[in-house]
């Protein structure tokens, strides 16, 4: 079809915003992977030659490969997401692509997330359900499945962006006694939005991972964060700490998280993410009772879906209009 654009859609979306693409749009042609898992690589490639605008998901990477597959008449890659570790920005970069996030639509749901994970690991909730199941929750007990409560504790976040913010805030009310961060650098007004005055202080990783109770990693995964939480991280820990991540997996070298589970240096650990994504059923982190993993649903609320891909939507059809980007990533 001559004279149309044309854009490549690697998932089906959430509801709303799939009936806008079902309606289409003036002038472009909508090429879909409408499937509800993540499209093979080979199709990938194909369906993007000749693509203005790509609307992806954070399970597709974006590299030369893609870019070159897809042409040098593309203009934008929209990413339903607000984290783009899965994007190779110097290939953008190097081909003036531009690149369109999801940024503060998901920042509730993944707090939400991280606060379930943190409750659901420091009282043993997993233990508790299996118990019940399986036929062993004996007479009401006052020693058995003894987890700890965050009042008076003292609370580590790794990185006091969006969601750090929106976590600090959601565990003060828990009677949490002070928040340690770290990142990289000292963020007053995120301190402020937190709300705890004198009872908020930046500092280096080793005091964090040495006071904590428990661990809130919220950061992106970057060259910088990459393993950052290695086994050596794991023992300077409390041996009773409450660990959760709900950024990415690679932030955790997870061989060392297994080892220090395995060696019982952790008292609780909980997981959205993991690497690779989905954890194979065989994975020895799925075998420690003390140890919760969700799969990747941080964002999973149909209200955020939503927002993220309506956002996705905007960012692609401003960009392959040669518009500035409601929300690019680099702001
Ligand atoms: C993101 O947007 O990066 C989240 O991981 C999705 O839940």
């Amino acid at each position: 079809m001559a004279g149309l654009q044309r854009l490549v859609v690697t998932r089906t979306l959430p509801q709303a915003s799939q009936a806008r693409l079902d309606k289409g749009f003036e002038g472009i042609d909508i090429v879909q992977w409408k499937d509800d898992r993540a499209i093979p690589r080979s199709e990938f490639l194909k369906m993007a030659k000749g693509a203005d605008g790509i609307l992806c998901l954070l399970t597709d990477k974006i590299d030369a490969e893609i870019l070159d597959a897809a042409g040098p008449q593309l203009k934008v890659v929209s990413t339903m997401s607000v984290g783009y570790d899965h994007v190779n920005l110097s290939d953008l970069e190097a081909r003036k692509i531009a690149l369109g996030i999801t940024p503060g639509v998901l920042t509730e749901a993944t707090a939400d997330t991280t606060i379930l994970l943190v409750l659901a690991a420091a009282r043993r909730i997993r233990e508790g359900i299996d118990a019940v199941i399986q036929g062993k929750w004996g007479t009401w007990s006052p020693t058995w499945l003894l987890g700890s409560q965050l009042t008076d504790k003292t609370v580590g976040i790794v990185g006091l962006g969006r969601i750090g913010i929106a976590v600090a805030k959601r565990l003060k009310v828990f009677g949490v006694q002070r928040f340690l961060y770290q990142g990289t650098r000292r963020k007053e007004d995120a301190e402020n939005q937190v709300g705890v005055e004198g009872k908020i202080e930046f500092v280096g990783l080793e005091r964090l991972l040495k006071e904590s109770d428990v661990i809130c990693v919220c950061c992106a995964l970057n060259d910088k964060t990459k393993n950052m939480f290695d086994y050596h991280a794991f023992s300077q820990m409390k041996d009773t700490v409450v660990f959760v991540n709900t950024a990415r997996g690679g932030i955790v070298d997870q061989d060392g998280l297994i080892r220090a589970l395995r060696e019982g240096k952790l008292g609780s650990v909980g997981l959205d993410v993991t690497v690779p994504e989905p954890l194979p059923q065989d994975s020895e982190l799925l075998t420690f009772p003390n140890c919760i993993v969700l799969p990747h649903i941080g964002s999973g609320t149909l209200e955020t879906r939503t927002a993220m891909s309506e956002i996705a939507i905007e960012n692609v059809l401003s960009g392959m209009k040669g518009d500035r980007l409601p929300h690019p990533h680099n702001e």
